[in-house]
């Protein structure tokens, strides 16, 4: 029977028979998948874990900061790069989602490259790459995992990718993870947080990406998260999030004409994302939300919520 404590046991000690003293370098994500997996590694190798959080610039907001004091909380050996800059200039002009995802797995790839040259004798790439993943190849934690994996046949790999790979996770569900990461002390917030795409908020605004731009969504995208968790629905909600559209539509705000932005809400309900059913959230709690976004964020002058399903509409937009 597989327990938490006897998978932790036996990892730890797996990993230490095969890294021995070797340094490993991991991209954490602020996912569950490669937080778990370096909370593993580090018991396992201490110090000899180096993680890198990069900035992409396109998280939600304040969690850059956020979440790389709760990796320092927990004893990391962790390195927050803001590259905020790099990857804004990189997605300069771009409006198609391929390219978007493109642009942003090039810079992410670069970022890391850079970061782990600056690891001395480095020898082994951790990932949280998960069983289904393995399966999929493709990660719905928005890990660091799945950016890299998607640009593997590029040609010409960068360095770190010629590192030996460890895996902790490979064998392993989602919720297993959150299980061995319970039994780790991992904060279970941390834990219960819903999936978040490794393009971050470029792939919830339609069109180019400007930082006002992602500084508007980051602001509609807390207003709805943070009532979710207020109103005691986080936790019943698999995903949820905001979108920006390229849309602006006539409104009125005391005497005056507005000619502003409209947003989305999508809330869904997935077990693994491959499908999903949009949430039944009270209308009431629509409206609070509504109301607090359109008075409280500039620019914006309307709210709709997506009543779509997966299939066919995808849980993102782009
Ligand atoms: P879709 O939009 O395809 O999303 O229904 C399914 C799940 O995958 C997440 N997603 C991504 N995760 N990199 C990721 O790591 C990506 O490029 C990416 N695109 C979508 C999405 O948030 C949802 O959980």
């Amino acid at each position: 029977e597989w327990t938490p404590n006897n998978f932790v046991e036996t990892t730890v000690q797996e990993i230490k028979d095969k890294v021995g003293n070797d340094k490993v370098v991991l991209g954490l994500s602020g996912g569950v998948d490669s937080t778990v997996a370096a909370v593993l590694l580090n018991k396992a190798i201490g110090d000899n874990l180096y993680c890198v959080f990069v900035n992409n610039g396109l998280l939600r907001k304040n969690e850059f900061e956020g979440v790389l004091k709760q990796y320092e909380g927990m004893g990391l050996n962790v390195k927050g790069v803001d590259a905020t800059d790099r990857f804004m200039k990189e997605l300069e002009g771009l409006s198609d989602p391929e390219l978007k995802r493109k642009a942003i797995g090039k810079a992410f790839i670069d970022v890391f490259d850079q970061e782990s040259h600056l690891i001395e004798n480095v020898k082994w790439l951790a990932q949280g790459t998960i069983y289904p993943d393995v399966i999929e190849s493709v990660s719905a934690d928005g890990g660091p995992s799945a950016t890299i994996k998607s640009h593997h046949n590029v040609g010409g790999l960068p360095d770190f990718m010629k590192l030996k790979i460890v895996e902790p996770l490979r064998m392993i569900f989602k919720d297993e993870v959150r299980r061995a990461g319970k039994s780790m002390g991992i904060d279970p917030e941390l834990l219960g947080r819903h999936p978040f795409p490794g393009p971050g908020l470029a792939i919830r605004i339609l069109g180019d990406i400007t930082p006002e731009k992602v500084a508007m969504l980051q602001e509609v995208d807390a207003i709805f998260i943070n009532g979710l968790k207020e109103h005691g629905l986080y936790d019943s909600v698999w995903q949820a999030g905001a979108i920006l559209l390229p849309v602006q539509s006539v409104g009125v705000m005391g005497d005056e004409r507005t000619y502003e932005k409209a947003v989305a809400l999508r809330a869904v309900e997935s077990t693994d994302g491959m499908t999903a059913d949009w949430v039944d959230l009270p209308y009431k709690f629509l409206q609070e939300i509504s109301n607090k976004i359109i008075n409280s964020v500039k620019g914006v002058n309307r709210v709709v919520y997506d009543i779509s399903s997966k299939p066919p509409a995808t849980i993102e937009w782009e």
